[in-house]
């Protein structure tokens, strides 16, 4: 069977749970070999056993910019190119300042934020070399959140600000890398059922206590990510929000 990412490589930042693992499915199911990044190992471990030979394990802390970059380029080294960055690897408590851990506020930065530019930074020259290679296009996808758009109540200060902060880097990209045949996307989930939210965090109800309705599957945000770097090349999807149906904000 041939797929539309046949030839292509992708690394995929927080593969160890939730929505990269789906993404990292999804894109090996469309014909990409993906790097699964993230800190553990047993579950990327896990994951490419699965997957097979199009998968690899790269154990990273994306707050580390040496050991994101030194993992990018041993990527780059062993496959040769990078055709789809998808930076995936977040993390979110949604408590008031008033009662909120410092620690906490800079944890969601360094790996919301600063996670982002130190994985983008290693990659972007690889894709601007990828993009003048046969499939003409490279793709850089971040996983942002609504709450990138809009400042959802009480406690999401943090956690919005990086969200918000990503979206405004993601913009400048696309500016930036449009004319050298990179795409630039965000996709902007609602609630989602992963770790993060079966853990308490995010703005979010008890996933487990919402309706098949009121939350997504990783999977859907995996579809929103394919579907983005599956276009024909004259074709740059830079945003999707995706909400459950009766998610209000
Ligand atoms: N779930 C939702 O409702 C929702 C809504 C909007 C946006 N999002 C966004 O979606 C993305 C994925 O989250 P998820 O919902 O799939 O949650 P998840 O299941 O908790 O996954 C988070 C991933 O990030 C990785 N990660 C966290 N810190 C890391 C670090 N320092 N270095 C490397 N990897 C790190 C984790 O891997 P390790 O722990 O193995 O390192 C894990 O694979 C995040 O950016 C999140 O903000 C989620």
């Amino acid at each position: 069977m041939t797929g539309r990412l046949d030839g292509t490589i992708a690394v995929v930042t927080g593969a160890s749970s939730g929505i990269g693992n789906a993404t990292a499915r999804a894109l090996v199911a469309e014909g990409a070999t993906v790097a699964l990044l993230a800190r553990r190992r047993d579950k990327l471990e896990d994951l490419a056993a699965e997957l097979g030979e199009r998968a690899e394990v790269r154990e990273v802390d994306v707050t580390d910019a040496d050991a994101v970059r030194e993992a990018v380029e041993g990527v780059v080294r062993d496959r040769g190119r990078l055709d789809v960055l998808v930076n995936n690897a977040g993390y979110g408590t949604m408590d008031p300042a008033l009662e909120a851990d410092l620690a906490e506020w800079r944890k969601m930065v360094d790996v919301n934020l600063t996670g982002v530019l130190a994985t983008t930074h290693a990659a972007v020259s690889h894709l601007t070399e990828a993009a003048q290679g046969p499939r003409g296009v490279a793709d850089v996808v971040t996983i942002s959140s609504v709450a990138g758009r809009v400042v959802n109540g009480p406690g999401s200060n943090v956690y919005a600000a990086t969200k918000h902060a990503v979206n405004a880097f993601s913009e400048a990209l696309r500016q930036e890398l449009g004319p050298k045949h990179v795409r630039v996307g965000l996709v902007e989930p609602g609630l989602v059922d992963t770790e993060l939210t079966n853990s308490g965090r995010e703005n979010t109800p008890d996933a487990s206590s919402a309706s098949e309705l009121g939350v997504l599957e990783a999977e859907d945000i995996a579809d929103a990510v394919v579907y983005m770097v599956t276009r024909p090349r004259r074709t740059a999807v830079n945003e999707m929000l995706v909400r459950p149906t009766e998610q209000g904000g």
